[in-house]
């Protein structure tokens, strides 16, 4: 495989991660500037991935700690992995809170009810609670929680794949700068 083949290969990964159809690549790991310098990680679910922006879409809530570190600085990383096939995906870019609301409300629209009911609860990710049912989500009188739905889009700068496969370890990074992607194989 040369690399403009696996570069198109990672792509259909990624559209294939943000499918509804469940994949390795649906749920990443993302790492964020933590506001005091420290790293921060957190599972997010892959929305969206627009080959043609270079860019991937996670739902978050607007209350989120996450949202002020993306906010003070905006470089993050991702990191996916398919353990059956030995394969990892590591990500840099940086990450801008979509303000298009008609892009915010067909992404609201299109998302499953089970999904969208985490942002009905009443407290903020990471208040404290006395009691961990505090966090329950109200069953009447609250309102859907689209208030406190919001779009993360990371712009990819750099796409870097690791094929551990036993007999045929490969590792290449993919730079994107003005939308052009160059591809470079590099030592596992
Ligand atoms: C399977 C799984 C999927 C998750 N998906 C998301 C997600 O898409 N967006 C999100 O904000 N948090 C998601 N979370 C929760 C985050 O990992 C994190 O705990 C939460 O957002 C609180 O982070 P914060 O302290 O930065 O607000 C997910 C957690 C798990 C276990």
């Amino acid at each position: 495989m040369n690399l403009p083949e696996l570069h198109t290969l990672i792509w259909d990964e990624l559209r294939r991660g943000a499918s509804p159809v469940r994949s390795p690549f649906t749920i990443w790991q993302l790492a964020t500037l933590g506001l005091d310098g420290a790293p921060q990680l957190c599972s997010i679910v892959l929305r969206e991935a627009d080959e043609s922006r270079h860019t991937l879409c996670f739902h978050t809530d607007l209350r989120s700690p996450k949202l002020a570190e993306i906010r003070a600085d905006e470089r993050v990383a991702m990191l996916g992995l398919d353990l059956d096939r030995h394969l990892q995906l590591r990500l840099n870019g940086r990450a801008n809170v979509v303000a298009d609301a008609v892009r915010i409300g067909r992404m609201w629209s299109g998302a499953r009810p089970h999904t969208l009911i985490l942002y009905k609860t009443p407290h903020a990710p990471g208040t404290r609670l006395a009691q961990p049912d505090e966090g329950r989500v109200p069953e009447q009188g609250s309102s859907d929680g689209f208030e406190n739905f919001a779009l993360v889009e990371v712009v990819l700068e750099r796409i870097e794949m690791l094929d551990l496969t036993p007999g045929q370890h490969r590792r290449a990074r993919f730079e994107g700068g003005q939308g052009q992607w160059q591809g470079q194989w590099i030592a596992p």
